[in-house]
């Protein structure tokens, strides 16, 4: 069973490309974390599979995203005890394999290692995504890693990552939650239709449509989904996204292009 965390798409990619070679099912963990806070008392995180279970995600800080963490210990896992990591990353994936180790210890499950693919980065909160035509290249390329991996997963071989980046110390990991980890610079600009699709797809259900207008409520995980997807780019954050590229790729595999009006309801 290969389940995925994606903010802006391209672990939900790698993810369909792992488990279209492996032939396995494919659970979204966003669709199950919304589902959770809409509805706590009929959603269980409670997976059952012969096969391995496949935890696909982006690499937040050189580590998984807390939230994955939070769902894997919150989730009881049967039939197959193994479990591998398969993470997306701008440059590097640092700790993400130590962290997921330490994840599996803490909830009995048998680690069978880590790999990764680099992807176009979304952090556009922080950072910068490439340009579309250079974007295409590294998600066609990323497809030789997914591949790879499904081969081992398939062989029952441990992954050992090769992309091992930066270090990153615990207290670090910390500082970053803090001052990069939250909703308070988020602000909606005129051209906003109020559509709603930003609140449709954000995993922690934490933007509500107040007055026809997106809010955000404090429960941010930064995945970035919500500036990503808005079709007119009315959301910014602060000034550090004024002006800059919105990254997102669609389940079809296609980038999203300035102020296209396709919207996204399979996260
Ligand atoms: C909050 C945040 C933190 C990130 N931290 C890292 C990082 O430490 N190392 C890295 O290589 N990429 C980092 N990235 C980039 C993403 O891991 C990368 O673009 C990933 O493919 C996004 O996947 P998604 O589209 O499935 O959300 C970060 C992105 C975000 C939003």
């Amino acid at each position: 069973m290969v389940l995925y965390f994606s903010g802006t798409g391209n672990s939900r990619f790698a993810a369909q490309a792992i488990a279209r070679i492996c032939q396995d099912e494919l659970v979204s963990i966003n669709k199950l974390m919304r589902q959770r806070v809409l509805d706590p008392y009929n959603t269980p995180y409670e997976f059952s599979s012969d096969s391995p279970f496949v935890v696909v995600c982006p690499t937040y800080c050189y580590h998984l995203p807390l939230v994955v963490e939070s769902f894997l210990k919150d989730s009881r896992f049967v039939g197959s005890q193994e479990m591998y990591f398969f993470l997306t990353c701008g440059s590097g994936t640092g700790k993400a394999y130590d962290h997921a180790a330490q994840i599996c210890r803490e909830i009995g499950m048998r680690f069978m290692g880590l790999a990764s693919a680099k992807m176009p980065e979304n952090f556009i909160t922080l950072f910068r995504a490439p340009e579309p035509d250079d974007a295409v290249g590294i998600v066609r390329a990323s497809l030789t890693q997914a591949e790879s991996a499904s081969k081992q997963i398939m062989a029952g071989r441990m992954l050992t990552d090769v992309n091992a980046g930066i270090a990153v110390p615990e207290p670090f990991l910390r500082l970053f939650y803090r001052f990069f980890v939250h909703d308070r610079l988020f602000t909606v600009k005129e051209n906003c239709t109020g559509c709603g699709v930003c609140a449709a797809l954000c995993p922690t259900v934490n933007i509500r449509m107040k007055d026809g207008v997106p809010t955000w409520g404090g429960n941010c995980t930064q995945c970035q989904s919500c500036i990503a997807i808005c079709p007119n780019d009315a959301i910014e954050f602060g000034r550090r996204t004024r002006k800059k590229r919105r990254y997102y790729l669609y389940s079809d595999g296609r980038q999203k292009f300035p102020s296209e009006q396709k919207t996204d309801n399979d996260p």
